[in-house]
């Protein structure tokens, strides 16, 4: 069955004759695109990696159901499986399963942001409310390749219906915070890795819209 999914970068355009119009001002580019309920325009496939590219999204709200073991241990082999220079593999990867832990580094959090509940009445935990973190650390000069990591397991979670949220905003906090150390001390990476990225997961909560991409960026050279 063609899956649909949103390109709002299509919102923008006006339409042609005959394009499909998803409002009164929104149509879409493409004969056989089809309007979903935000009145964003969309385009079909029946490739289920484009489906989870294009479905994928941010998610920054969970339920509180930790993910189950064995899907948290096939998105990290899918993660394992990217390519790297040389394959020299330069990530140690932690899969935070325990909520304690979460708990006890987020005490930290608020401690540092004593009015965050007030600030946002949603807020969980400084992972954007998820369950279960994989923690991404590297060996110096292995950014591009734990990135390749990263989005295989996003993609991965994403066909798996799980939602993610690529995180740096708590690395930094726990970096900087002397009463975050214990939490590094726990993941305890080898020598000579440094954490560069969290990526929350868990059952998503929420839906968002895409956000719009630059298609100028793109140049075809023929
Ligand atoms: C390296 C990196 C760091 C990010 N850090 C954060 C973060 O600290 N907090 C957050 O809410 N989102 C973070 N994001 C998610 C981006 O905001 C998000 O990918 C971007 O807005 C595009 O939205 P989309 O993922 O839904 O397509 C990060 C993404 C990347 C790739």
């Amino acid at each position: 069955m063609a899956v649909v999914f949103s390109l709002s970068q299509c919102n923008s355009n006006g339409g042609d004759k005959g394009d499909k119009c998803c409002n009164d001002t929104k149509c879409c580019q493409n004969s056989g695109d089809k309007c979903n309920n935000n009145s964003q325009c969309c385009q079909t496939s029946d490739n289920q990696v484009i489906k989870a590219i294009m479905e994928r999204r941010s998610i920054r709200k969970y339920k509180d159901t930790p993910v189950e073991h064995e899907k948290l241990a096939t998105i990290v082999k899918c993660g394992i499986n990217a390519p790297s220079g040389i394959n020299k593999q330069p990530w140690e990867i932690r899969v935070v399963e325990s909520q304690e832990l979460i708990n006890q580094v987020n005490e930290v959090y608020k401690k540092a942001n004593p009015d965050i509940m007030e600030k946002d009445p949603s807020f969980k935990n400084m992972f954007r409310n998820a369950p279960n973190l994989i923690c991404v650390a590297t060996a110096q000069g292995g950014n591009l390749d734990c990135g390749l990591l990263g989005e295989n397991m996003m993609l991965a979670a994403q066909s798996m219906g799980l939602g993610t949220c690529c995180l740096g905003g708590p690395v930094r906090f726990i970096k900087d915070n002397a009463d975050a150390k214990f939490f590094l001390e726990k993941l305890g990476f080898s020598e000579g890795y440094d954490l560069i990225y969290i990526l929350a997961i868990g059952y998503p909560d929420e839906s968002p819209d895409a956000k719009p991409r630059d298609e100028s960026k793109v140049k075809y050279i023929k």
